[in-house]
């Protein structure tokens, strides 16, 4: 790749969890081919209550799958004891912190209170927390949005965030209601940062190297960053951020074929391993303006051999373009 620009602040960069897409076939890759993301989050575990590790769970965190990656698990649940058990087990495993899911959306999470549903519940979730961090031997961080329905709601929310010594709170600052809509509120997260005890990180819409600037010229202070859909769709912004440039066609092209060829290894049926490349092409296809009618092809393969012509044509037609990022027209 090309060489770092040496004006540049440096923030640690992590990779987002992204449920269906990050899992370990996709993070290998990414991390042989773009290698400058700090640290993995994976996309959240759901402990139940037999204490067994779901196999596709399992074999996500087994460190033989994630070699020379710093990877941190995520949990999802409201149970203390469900945690524990599972914040054990990766403990066996070798890693040294878990993350708390206290920010996703979904209806099925929410109406169960766990995710960002759990921040309703504001004296469960202190119980919870006071039982995890005297249960566990590792450390413990949070990531978080900043309410179910309000922004009001963080102050609270914070005070018990404050009694507890997190490894990192990674504040996503938008509130349920929200979903992945309206802009981050960066008010919100000013107040967060002044008054949280706890290091705090920053996640949502940086998705290009201006919006790390933009966001690092209000908020000096904050030295990580954790990148979602915009490094989904340009695989290489991390580097790009830390000055190391953009990255070529060739590489996301490697990538791609890293990707697909590690999901057919791993996944059984081919309408099972299209569905998850569509799943990423989603992203990728901002990388490449134009892309509207390959991307159309791509969405529409029902066999491996058109999904494979669809993707050829792509590569050999458009050219990536510097500069553009998640949510751009395609
Ligand atoms: C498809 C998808 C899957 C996600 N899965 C998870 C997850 O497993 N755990 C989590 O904490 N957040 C999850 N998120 C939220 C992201 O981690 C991140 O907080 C969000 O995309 C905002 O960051 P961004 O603007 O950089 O994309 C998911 C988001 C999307 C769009």
């Amino acid at each position: 790749m090309i060489e770092k620009r040496e004006d540049h602040k440096e923030p640690c960069c992590c990779f987002a969890p992204m449920e269906g897409i990050t899992g370990y076939v996709y993070r290998s890759a990414h991390h042989a081919l773009f290698p400058h993301v700090d640290r993995y989050f994976t996309p959240f575990l759901q402990p139940n209550q037999n204490h067994r590790f779901a196999s596709r769970e399992r074999n996500d965190v087994l460190p033989e799958h994630n070699k020379g990656i710093t990877l941190i698990p995520q949990i999802l649940t409201n149970r203390a004891e469900d945690f524990i058990w599972m914040a054990g087990e990766l403990e066996a495993l070798g890693y040294d912190e878990v993350n708390l899911n206290l920010g996703c959306p979904s209806g099925t999470v929410v109406t169960k209170y766990k995710g960002a549903g759990f921040l309703a519940k504001k004296e469960a979730l202190d119980a919870f927390l006071d039982e995890v961090c005297a249960g566990i031997h590792i450390r413990l961080s949070v990531k978080t949005r900043l309410g179910m329905a309000s922004p009001d709601e963080f102050e609270e929310l914070l005070e018990i965030y404050n009694k507890y010594p997190l490894k990192e709170l990674i504040i996503h600052p938008r509130v349920r209601s929200d979903f992945y809509k309206s802009t981050p509120d960066r008010a919100a997260f000013q107040k967060a940062l002044k008054a949280s005890r706890n290091e705090v990180w920053y996640n949502g819409d940086i998705f290009t190297p201006g919006d790390w600037e933009e966001f690092h010229a209000g908020f000096p202070e904050v030295d990580c960053i954790m990148l979602g859909r915009g490094l989904i769709a340009n695989p290489g912004l991390a580097g790009e951020i830390k000055g190391f440039g953009f990255p070529d066609k060739g590489r996301i092209k490697e990538f791609h074929d890293m990707i697909y060829q590690g999901y057919r290894e791993t996944i059984s049926g081919n309408r099972n391993v299209l569905f998850k490349m569509k799943e990423l092409w989603f992203y990728l296809l901002f990388l490449f303006p134009g892309s509207e009618k390959y991307g159309k092809k791509i969405r529409k393969a029902e066999r491996a051999a058109e999904y494979e012509a669809a993707v050829a044509s792509l590569f050999r037609d458009l050219d990536i373009q510097e500069g553009r990022g998640y949510g751009e027209e395609r």
